[in-house]
């Protein structure tokens, strides 16, 4: 059999007046209306609890989305029994019967369940209606669409015989359940962790991001409406400490899926390195982390084209892509120009609720962010190496808000130069002109995460040099764009140093390494 290709989801524009603005309004308002009640999926069963958590938007503190159940170790080995019940007939399914249910699934999400995903994506994560878009809808079927054709890519990549001989290899699922945790920013990646080695014939346990369980109760309505068998996908919502207790103890425990936190994810690690004589086969760890995405511009730039992409790339979805850019070096001569454009482009932007379309920004996921934007921005004005040339505001009275925010450093050293922050708060240093691969060195040797990053430059023997010297210092490049906005199928997506094991989200690389190939020598 072969798969129709792949094709990206078209993203709908909802601009005013157009059919899809009016269905998602009406979306937000029936969620509004009520309050949801989002239990775990277990064997395919709902499981409640006595302990109710209320969900909250980021923008809207008082008002109630509704509540989920939390769950704990009991729970937790349920889902692992059940996830391992399930493997034989799963792991056992032809392929285009796998295949199926997960293209349904797209069409599912790009159809009948676009304007809810959106929804709750906007309500529980506070996206725009367009980010929403580009992600939850768009960037979701594309995950499941082209990972499909990568399954078959896959399957079919058989070796070659000698007379008298039958070689082959078959790519069996891993030998135990994959253990899926997901983070709140793309609900994309959260449908992706626990989807990508399910379609391979892999049992997963899911723990999505206690801020995003809104958005993710309708993704495992997606999968269930798809056909996903019982258990094959079970969703847990259990503390961080309890779940690890229970997965990384397990002899089954055979892969781990993850976009987080450097930091949890190299405690995780370690867990699993302490607990490795347990287990029956080696777990595949696969993760993106952190990032300090950067932009450097050469004074032979585009300064508009520069000040788009920082504005953008800086402050789309409030600076919490793990590809957004947080730090940028700017030629002197160029400066002025770009700065007065970004100014422009700035007191052009608007902040406030996702309902409100107008809105470019929207608040950040929760107060434990919030705080510590808050702390760097209090930090930088009280620094004699810094100063917040724009924005700098928080307010968190109605909502977690922070202003589209920019530090100015003369030190390219200067914490936020480094450190990840996860929100709409970008750094920048101004070089001498003459400085360019100084400047260079500089960023390759403070790029401890390397996720994405972009030149700007007109100059071919500029951008040639830039590309071959930061050749470790991003794993999405961008020349002349803004750092973020990888398309699935189009730039595979994900990075190496301290951003991840770089196994590209949506690509054949990530969907190899849920299979365990065994081959087959037959004599005739
Ligand atoms: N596609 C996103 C980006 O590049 C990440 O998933 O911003």
């Amino acid at each position: 059999f072969q798969v129709p290709p792949a094709k990206n989801e078209p993203v709908l524009t909802y601009a005013p007046g157009t059919n899809e603005r009016t269905e998602l309004k009406k979306q937000l308002e029936a969620f509004r209306a009520v309050e949801m009640d989002i239990p775990m999926i277990i064997a395919g069963e709902e499981v409640r609890t006595d302990q109710k958590v209320s969900i909250h938007p980021p923008h809207e503190l008082k008002h109630c989305l509704g509540h989920y159940h939390q769950g704990d170790e009991a729970h937790v080995h349920q889902a692992i029994d059940a996830a391992l019940n399930a493997r034989p007939k799963w792991a056992g399914m032809a392929w285009e019967h796998r295949a199926s249910i997960f293209l349904k699934a797209a069409d599912l999400i790009a159809g009948p369940y676009r304007q809810k995903i959106n929804a709750a994506t906007m309500l529980g994560q506070s996206k725009t209606a367009f980010q929403a878009e580009i992600d939850s809808a768009c960037e979701f079927a594309d995950f499941l669409r082209f990972n499909v054709q990568y399954m078959t890519q896959i399957y079919g990549d058989q070796p070659s015989s000698a007379k008298g001989i039958w070689d082959r290899v078959e790519y069996r699922p891993l030998e135990g359940f994959v253990f899926a945790l997901t983070p709140f920013n793309f609900t994309s990646i959260a449908g992706n962790l626990p989807s990508a080695p399910a379609m391979m014939g892999n049992v997963v346990v899911w723990k999505p991001s206690k801020t995003a369980i809104y958005s993710a109760n309708i993704l495992m309505q997606v999968f269930r409406e798809a056909g996903v068998p019982d258990g094959v996908i079970n969703l847990v919502f259990a503390s961080g400490p309890v779940v690890a207790r229970e997965v990384f103890d397990h002899p089954e425990f055979a892969g781990f899926h993850f976009t987080g936190s450097t930091e949890v994810f190299q405690s995780i690690w370690k867990t699993i390195g302490e607990n490795i004589q347990r287990y029956k086969t080696y777990p595949r760890i696969v993760g993106e982390t952190g990032g300090k995405d950067f932009i450097i511009a050469h004074k032979s730039c585009d300064a508009k084209a520069v000040a788009t992409g920082m504005v953008r790339g800086a402050f789309e979805y409030q600076g919490q892509k793990c590809s957004a850019a947080s730090r940028a070096y700017i030629p002197a001569s160029r400066w002025d120009e770009i700065h007065s454009e970004i100014k422009k482009q700035l007191g052009e932007l608007k902040m406030g609720p996702p309902e409100d379309f107008t809105n470019f920004m929207n608040a950040v996921i929760d107060e434990a962010s919030f705080n510590k934007l808050e702390g760097a921005i209090k930090e930088a004005e009280n620094h004699p190496d810094a100063k917040v040339i724009e924005g700098g505001g928080c307010d968190k009275s109605v909502g977690y808000f922070i202003e589209p925010t920019i530090i100015l450093t003369t030190d390219p050293m200067y914490r936020t130069m480094q450190e990840e922050l996860f929100g709409p708060v970008l750094t920048v240093y101004v070089y001498d002109d003459m400085k360019f691969d100084e400047t260079l060195t500089v960023l390759d040797k403070t790029s401890i995460y390397a996720l994405t990053g972009a030149v700007f430059a007109q100059d071919r023997y500029v951008i040639e040099k830039v590309t071959k010297r930061l050749v470790n210092a991003a794993g999405n490049f961008y020349i002349n764009d803004k750092p973020t906005g990888a398309v699935v199928g189009q730039q595979p997506f994900g990075g190496a140093r301290g951003s991840g094991t770089n196994d590209k989200a949506g690509s054949l690389i990530n969907m190899m390494r849920w299979v365990s190939p065994r081959t087959i020598k037959e004599n005739f």
